[in-house]
Formats: C-alpha cells, structure tokens, sequence
C-alpha cells in the first residue's frame, strides 16, 4: 500500500514537471554562416533544458532583422554565436518542462520571451525565468510573438533616456517593429511623439497614434521637428547624422544601431547613448501590463509557416518591414 503510494506520488510530481515531448522537432537550421539560402528545415533533437531552464513548445516566433544580422555572421565573435544555428529571437509557448531549480515558472504556463541565444524557429526552444515571462492574456500566441524583442528595445531605450510625461520624442522608423512599439510606449508614458516612415505606413503612423508624422521621403524630419527633448534611432547613418541638430540644450539621442558622434553632441549641448538590448522578464511583465490595458498592440502583417523561414528573413533583410513578421509554428492551444 505504502509502495503504491510513494508511485502515485512520484507519477504525479513527473507529471508536474514535465509533458510528454518526442525526442526530435522540426527546426530551421544553419549549418554556414550565410544569407536566407542557408537555412534548412531539418529534423533535429529536442533540447533537454539544464536546471535553471524550461522548455517550451513553441507555438510562433517572431522574426527581427538581427535573424539575418546574425546569420550572416559578421558579428559572431561579438554576439558569441556558433554553428550549427537556430535563429529566432522572439517565441510564444507553452513550458512543457522545467528544470530543478526553476522556481516560478510551471508546466503548462503560456510564456513569450526574448531570447538571448535565437532558437526559436523550432518546435521547441530552451528559456529561462530571467527571459520568459507570463503571456499577455488579450493576446493570441502569434501576436504576442512578435512583441518581446522589439518592444522591450524600445522599453530599454526610453528607460536609458529617462523619457518624461510632457517630453517631445521624435521616432525615426515609426513603422518598424522597434518604431510601431516605441510610438505607443511614449504615448503610454505621456509623451508627444513625432514619427517618421515612407509614404505607404502613414496611415499606420497615425493608428498608432503619432502626433505628428511626418514621410521622409518627401519632407526633411528637421524642417518640421525642432527642439526635442528625446530622438530615437532605429536607422542610423544620415538620419542619425541629421538628429543632433534638431534635440534641444539638454536632450538626448538615444541609437540603437551605432554610436553617437561625440563632437556633435558636444556642439549641440546634448547627450548620447547607444542601447543594446537585452532580455528581460520583468519589464517584459511590465510591458504584459500595458498589451492588456489596451495600450500597446503589436502590429502584425505577415504571418508565415515554418517553411518559409527563407522568406522571412530575406523580408527583415530588406529593413521596410511594416511593424512585425512572426512565423506560426503550430496551432493555437485551445483555451
Ligand atoms: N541595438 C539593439 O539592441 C537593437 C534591437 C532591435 C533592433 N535593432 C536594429 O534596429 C533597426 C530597426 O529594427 P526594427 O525591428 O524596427 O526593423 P524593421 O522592422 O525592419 O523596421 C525598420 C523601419 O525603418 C523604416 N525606415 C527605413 N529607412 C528609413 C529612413 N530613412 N527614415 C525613417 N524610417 C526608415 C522602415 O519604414 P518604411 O518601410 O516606411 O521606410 C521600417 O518600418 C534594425 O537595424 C535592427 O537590427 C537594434
């Protein structure tokens, strides 16, 4: 009877931390460092996470440009990267495992996360409690792929900032991914937002609530934005080059794709920084908050299978995306 009992409970602890996962799963995988042609879907085996890591079932990933950034391998000895490679840095899932020492987290919680090494274009994908965070409940899992890396980039900017309620920001790349949420996180914060995009994503500047929007390929950002107090930088080269000038005495350009031109601050008496992101939990919780106040959406336009990985990558290649790309890997969990 004893015996029987000690099973039951040995059973039901196993059952706790852990699902039944295959030993193999679909993944995109590169064996060279290359452009899209490289990627192959290949079957390969499911990760075992280590004790402080889970395990999710991945039900999308979103796609960001630094997929081809790093397959491309120019900067794998900077982000430490190596082959054979799974990108995707962006998952939503459900934990169907979790190691010992995993203390929050547990099986069947719906996650999304940024993650710091890629693999998320897989059927499964390791994580852990300083990257997963509780999914966003008025989200379905595609959507709330797309939202930790390029969302938490634009958290991190505006926190590295310190952007203020009653600030004026100017947003160059407004529709991208970085852009689409940074417009509604400065909004959310109580700023005035100024935002730049082609023609065809004005109407997306205005859903998202911008300001002022202007298109940058009709108008110079600096005829229309003067003294502002904060610039954000997606794009980098002229458009950084031409930002200094329009920042007031005392306000701060933030980039995120290269380094200030410390003379140019110096002339303009402003401040500079480059952000490189980062994952984490909990702003990324406190970005869960805002999704399901209603106050952040993610803008999603293209959702692709795992097949066409290819072609989502060549697509974050070209830097016009509008708002995000996510690849759904398998079917919505039923409620
Ligand atoms: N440092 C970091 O930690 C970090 C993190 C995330 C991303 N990034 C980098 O930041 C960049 C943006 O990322 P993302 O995910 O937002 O990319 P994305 O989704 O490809 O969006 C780029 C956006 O920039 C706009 N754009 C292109 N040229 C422009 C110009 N001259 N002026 C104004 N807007 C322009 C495009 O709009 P139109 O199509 O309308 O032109 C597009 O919507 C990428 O290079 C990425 O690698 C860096």
């Amino acid at each position: 009877m004893k015996r029987i009992a000690v099973l039951v409970l040995a059973t039901n602890a196993l059952i706790a931390n852990a699902q039944s996962v295959p030993k193999t799963m679909k993944a995109v995988v590169a064996h060279e460092y290359g452009g899209p042609e490289v990627l192959k879907v290949e079957k390969i085996p499911v990760p075992a996470p280590k004790p402080n890591e889970i395990l999710v079932r991945v039900i999308a990933s979103g796609v960001n440009p630094a997929d081809p950034l790093i397959l491309n391998g120019k900067y794998a000895k900077e982000f430490g990267t190596h082959l054979p490679l799974v990108p995707g840095y962006d998952m939503a899932g459900v934990v169907v495992k979790i190691g010992a020492k995993v203390t929050k987290l547990k099986v069947g919680d719906p996650v999304y996360a940024y993650l710091l090494w890629g693999g998320g274009w897989a059927e499964y994908c390791i994580s852990n409690e300083t990257e997963s965070a509780i999914k966003p409940k008025s989200l379905n899992f595609v959507e709330a792929s797309s939202v930790p890396l390029a969302a938490l980039t634009a958290w991190q900017a505006f926190e590295l900032g310190k952007l203020q309620s009653g600030q004026t920001v100017l947003i160059h790349g407004g529709s991208g991914g970085v852009g689409s949420f940074a417009i509604q996180i400065a909004k959310a914060r109580g700023a005035r937002v100024i935002a730049t995009a082609s023609t065809a994503n004005q109407d997306l500047l205005k859903q998202l609530g911008v300001d002022v929007a202007i298109d940058y390929t009709k108008q110079k950002f600096e005829d229309v934005a003067h003294d502002v107090d904060f610039v954000l930088d997606p794009v980098g080269r002229d458009t950084l080059a031409r930002s200094y000038g329009v920042v007031k005495k005392g306000g701060i350009v933030v980039t995120i794709i290269s380094r200030c031109d410390e003379a140019e601050l110096k002339k303009h008496e402003i401040r500079g920084a480059s952000l490189s992101s980062h994952p984490n939990s909990v702003e990324l919780a406190e970005i869960t908050k805002f999704i399901d106040a209603g106050k952040i959406k993610p803008i999603v336009s293209q959702v692709l299978p795992l097949t066409d990985a290819t072609k989502a990558d060549a697509q974050a290649e070209t830097h016009h995306t509008r708002g995000k790309i996510a690849l759904k890997i398998a079917e919505e969990p039923k409620p």
